[in-house]
């Protein structure tokens, strides 16, 4: 069978993962896929970078934008991130030019959605997004199809990995915010500017997402009332502690006959409960529908391999023929909500 050509824009923790996973797990990926799926293309900024992979035998696109229109690439794979400028250009490029998208990137997604989806529509280019949320859990295939039978009524959990590796660390081992902000970089896990972790707008983005996947509508996501972590220190995570409750940032979404609530915020949980448990780098996305009731799925929010899982997962979807509009439904039938002021909940 004829492979599925990707050409990969950004070659960091993500996209370096992902021709990791490719190269190690290529036997059952095109089993499961049903023909090979290679990397003929990449882009990043910095070509003498070592990386850790073979480049050698591979198209280098000095301007990313230009994967678009390459007839090498069946399928652009956008992994360097960021709402605006290069990022938007290439899959907007590539959306026009009738070719799938894979992308991590939720501040996009989030952002710029609606419009992104209507261009899918236009050009019958699918749009594909499962890293975008939840690092390795598979939280948007959980919504959209698991789920996908059933009213949801909530939708939410534990969003950004840093966040909460940076909470866990602090309340075990009272280690100094910044210092382990350091180490959560390090390791990977936080955005290219960390403020967009710890000031809750990471969360708010993957909630944006969840929640317009979750309600059938676009959810603007200015309308997401977001707080973040900085203000938590060393006296709150104790004073928590002496009264049985852990602080976790969560991102909950609701419906009601008033509208849509969402918000981001450092919230008390008590200690027994599930939640409270999903400590470190790992994430919960937890919904409630009317049917199903209450449920929740844990793994690692953030990371090279289980981001890579979630990007293969959908370019196995696009080698199958497995792919869905960007909402899961028909978008011409859809209105943008916003969520009601927090002031009014
Ligand atoms: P990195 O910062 O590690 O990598 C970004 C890559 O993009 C780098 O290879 C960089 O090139 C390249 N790049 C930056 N600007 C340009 C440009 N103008 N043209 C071409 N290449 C460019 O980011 P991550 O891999 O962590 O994240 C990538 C995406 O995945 C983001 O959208 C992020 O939000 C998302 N994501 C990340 C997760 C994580 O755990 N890290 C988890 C889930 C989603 P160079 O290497 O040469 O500097
Ligand atoms: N910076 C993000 C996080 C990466 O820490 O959760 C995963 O989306």
């Amino acid at each position: 069978n004829r492979p599925l050509r990707l050409g990969v824009a950004g070659l960091g923790t993500v996209g370096a993962g992902l021709a990791i996973l490719l190269r190690d797990n290529a036997d059952i990926i095109t089993a499961r896929a049903g023909r090979p799926i290679e990397i003929t293309a990449v882009a990043a900024r910095d070509r003498n970078r070592d990386r850790g992979i073979d480049l050698s035998a591979l198209t280098w696109h000095t301007n990313a934008v230009d994967l678009a229109n390459d007839p090498g690439v069946d399928v652009v794979v956008e992994l360097i991130g960021g709402a605006e400028g290069t990022a938007r250009a290439l899959v907007e490029s590539a959306l026009t030019a009738g070719k799938a998208v894979v992308t991590a990137n939720k501040a996009l997604l989030a952002i710029h959605g609606d419009a992104l989806a209507r261009l899918s529509a236009r050009h019958n280019a699918p749009l594909l997004f499962e890293a975008a949320v939840a690092g390795g859990i598979p939280a948007i295939k959980t919504v959209r199809e698991g789920l996908a039978a059933d009213r949801l009524l909530s939708i939410g959990g534990i969003l950004n990995g840093t966040c909460n590796y940076i909470l866990t660390a602090m309340r075990e081992t009272g280690r100094d915010f910044a210092d382990v902000l350091a180490e959560a970089q390090e390791l990977g896990y936080a955005e290219a500017d960390p403020s967009t972790d710890v000031d809750g707008i990471d969360a708010a983005h993957k909630l944006t997402i969840l929640a317009s996947l979750a309600f059938g509508h676009p959810v603007e996501f200015d309308s997401v009332h977001v707080e973040g972590i900085r203000s938590i220190g060393a006296h709150d995570l104790s004073f928590a502690r002496a009264l049985g409750y852990r602080i976790k940032l969560l991102g909950l979404a609701r419906r009601s006959e008033r509208g849509v609530e969402a918000r981001v915020a450092p919230c008390l949980v008590p200690e027994t409960a599930p939640i409270a448990q999903v400590d470190g780098v790992f994430n919960a996305v937890i919904a409630e529908g009317t049917f199903v009731g209450r449920l929740m799925v844990e793994g690692r929010g953030a990371g090279a391999g289980p981001t890579a899982t979630a990007v293969a997962a959908d370019l196995i979807d696009v080698a199958r023929g497995n792919t869905v509009p960007v909402w899961g439904t028909d978008i011409r039938t859809l209105k943008s909500v916003r969520s009601r002021p927090a002031s009014e909940w």
